[in-house]
């Protein structure tokens, strides 16, 4: 049987990254703007810790000037909202990011809401989730934008196809939705309620995983030859006591039957980063027009 041909998110988002750069330092010298990224985090989940620290380092890498806010776990909402607002009107940041989760007494969606919408370079303010959904230029959510750039690139035309995203999350698996119904793709939307999933999984020749459950989605769900998206990063046991990361599809099974996959890491996680600095960009660049 051969198998699946690999997608591979690290060596993509190098290339997507080297354009940046070239763009960062374009607009640095013809029109003296160094696009500003500020990442804010508050408490100290060790996953959100390494995301933050990862974000910081890659937008230094492209020539960009990255802001970090670690706030104390506790910090009151309205310090957080105050923060915001400072970043709002500062002109040497372009894209705001408040990494979620946020702890139990802060309400995300109060805080995504007072984010500017042309700095909000996660696409989670209503207005470009608006724009997404009814078709206009906004910012896009950096996954599901580095995870379409991944099928275009392998698929080209996604015209007609059969896609299915499981998962209907606001940061993944709606935004996912929406983009593939852009590309002309027949969507299906699954969730923890619908009725049968490999059924609904083997129709399709586009599979999104985004559900976050480990290694959920069976090899023998899907179809002959389709191309699997796996959003999944999911940390298990390994033995000698030690982890490792999987995805929602089950990788071993999958590889054997569809046409290709990105594996887990290394697949749409470095993407989204990626996206995050494009869309840095492209806000800093509008912000100046
Ligand atoms: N937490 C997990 N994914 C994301 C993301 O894309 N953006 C933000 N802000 N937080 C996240």
């Amino acid at each position: 049987m051969t198998q699946a041909k690999l997608i591979d998110g690290n060596a993509f988002s190098a290339g997507l990254r080297d354009e940046i750069t070239a763009r960062v330092h374009e607009i640095r010298d013809g029109h003296r703007i160094t696009p500003g990224l500020a990442v804010v985090l508050v408490g100290e989940d060790p996953a959100s810790q390494v995301y933050v620290r990862n974000k910081n380092k890659r937008a230094a890498e492209c020539g960009m000037t990255s802001f970090e806010h670690i706030l104390p776990a506790d910090t009151p909402e309205r310090h957080l909202l105050t923060l915001i607002e400072g970043l709002n009107d500062d002109p040497m940041v372009h894209g705001i990011l408040v990494q979620l989760p946020l702890p139990r007494h802060i309400d995300s969606q109060k805080v995504i809401e007072a984010i500017r919408p042309d700095k909000d370079v996660d696409g989670f303010h209503p207005w470009n989730v608006g724009k997404l959904a009814a078709g206009g230029v906004g910012l896009i959510p950096c996954t599901p934008l580095g995870s379409m750039m991944m099928l275009r690139d392998h698929l080209g035309s996604l015209a007609g196809m059969k896609a299915i995203v499981v998962g209907r999350s606001n940061i993944v698996g709606k935004p996912m939705a929406h983009l593939l119904i852009r590309e002309n793709c027949t969507v299906t939307v699954a969730h923890s309620q619908t009725r049968d999933l490999p059924g609904e999984v083997r129709a399709a020749d586009i599979v999104i995983a985004a559900v976050g459950k480990p290694e959920m989605i069976k090899g023998d769900w899907i179809k002959p030859g389709a191309t699997v998206i796996d959003v999944g990063i999911n940390r298990v046991a390994a033995e000698g006591g030690k982890t490792r990361l999987v995805g929602d599809v089950d990788f071993a099974g999958a590889v054997q039957v569809a046409g290709a996959i990105t594996p887990v890491p290394g697949g749409v996680g470095p993407m989204t980063i990626a996206c995050l600095l494009r869309n840095t960009l492209t806000a800093a660049a509008r912000l100046h027009r």
